[in-house]
């Protein structure tokens, strides 16, 4: 079994010194992760959800981790006023954003037909529209820095997800907008990439998406035979936005043990009738 290494044996502490970060959805998870490796890579880091309490003991959190600085602003990414405030906040405490990661998302199991209408618009509003405007907010800033972005996508909609109608098509929606953002700011020298985590771990979406007494199943269906681990994104998202990936822009990155291959991680090999039991619809 291919065992996870930890990231500060890979990259130099100082590979991102000097840059500051603004991480969504950097409260907890995945992308509380990619903030600590930031935050021990160097970067000055700032992280944003709606729950202000959340990011904020995180953020205490991260900076005694690393002895890294890092500020916690609250927002909630589907509104662009929200977002167009907690931007100004990073650029007023740390001078601007060089690298932004946009990872908030929601996600639930449920079958189309009984999703409801607000349902599906919810998760559309918090993964695509929320990229769009987080994105948009941050990009006077990241012109000025050069800077670079980090899209969090998913590989649900390689083949579509059932019971996850909502969320497939939102990240289907991110990936296209990294293609565009990335033709239309790759002028300005600012270069956008996703990220594709599979299964990982110890997260709210792993929790929400694979009862632990499916899991021996699905693992089978992983090619490296084990679920991601938190630290396996982290390196990708040090890796893109550091000087390694300066000529990368436009990328999709799939991290997922190579489950993609097997078609798709929760369709393989469980019928939709095994899902519906599994989430207990
Ligand atoms: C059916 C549900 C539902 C569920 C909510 N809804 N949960 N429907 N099954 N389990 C419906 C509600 O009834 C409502 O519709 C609509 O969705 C909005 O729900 P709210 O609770 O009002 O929304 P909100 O408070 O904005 O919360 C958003 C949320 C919530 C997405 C519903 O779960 C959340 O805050 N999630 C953030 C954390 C999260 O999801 N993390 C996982 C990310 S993992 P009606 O019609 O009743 O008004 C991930 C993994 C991807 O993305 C890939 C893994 C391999
Ligand atoms: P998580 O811990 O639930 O992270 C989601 C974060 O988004 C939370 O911190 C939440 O904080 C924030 N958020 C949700 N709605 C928001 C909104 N409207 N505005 C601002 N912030 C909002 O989930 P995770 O499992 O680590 O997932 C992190 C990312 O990885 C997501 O993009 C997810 O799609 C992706 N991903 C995860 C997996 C996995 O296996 N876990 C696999 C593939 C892709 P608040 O509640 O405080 O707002």
């Amino acid at each position: 079994m291919a065992a996870p290494v930890d990231t500060t044996t890979v990259f130099l502490p100082d590979t991102l010194k000097g840059k500051v970060a603004f991480v969504t959805g950097g409260g907890s998870g995945i992308c509380k992760g990619i903030a600590e490796a930031l935050l021990k890579h160097g970067a000055k880091v700032v992280i944003a959800s709606r729950s202000l309490d959340r990011v904020t003991k995180a953020a205490e959190e991260m900076a005694k981790s690393t002895g890294g600085e890092c500020f916690a602003v609250s927002a909630d990414v589907r509104k662009p006023e929200d977002v167009e405030k907690a931007v100004a906040q990073a650029v007023e405490k740390f001078g601007g954003i060089d690298i932004l990661v946009n990872g908030a998302a929601g996600n639930f199991l449920v079958p189309a037909e009984n999703m409801s209408y607000n349902a599906f618009r919810t998760v559309i509003e918090i993964d695509l529209i929320g990229t769009f405007n987080v994105s948009k907010a941050c990009f006077p800033h990241l012109k000025k820095s050069k800077g670079t972005i980090l899209n969090i996508s998913a590989t649900l909609h390689y083949n579509g997800t059932p019971l996850q109608s909502h969320a497939s098509s939102a990240k289907a929606g991110v990936d296209t907008l990294t293609k565009v953002f990335a033709l239309e700011w790759g002028p300005y020298g600012i270069r956008v990439n996703s990220i594709a985590p599979g299964p990982i771990s110890e997260t709210a979406g792993i929790e929400r998406l694979l009862p632990k007494e499916y899991a021996k199943g699905y693992i089978r269906a992983v090619p490296l035979q084990r679920l991601g681990s938190i630290r396996d994104i982290e390196h990708m998202a040090v890796f893109l936005a550091s000087p390694s990936g300066n000529w990368i822009s436009g990328s999709n990155f799939v991290v997922d043990g190579g489950s993609w291959l097997t078609g798709n991680s929760f369709q393989y090999p469980d019928s939709i009738e095994r899902m519906r039991k599994m989430a207990k619809l």
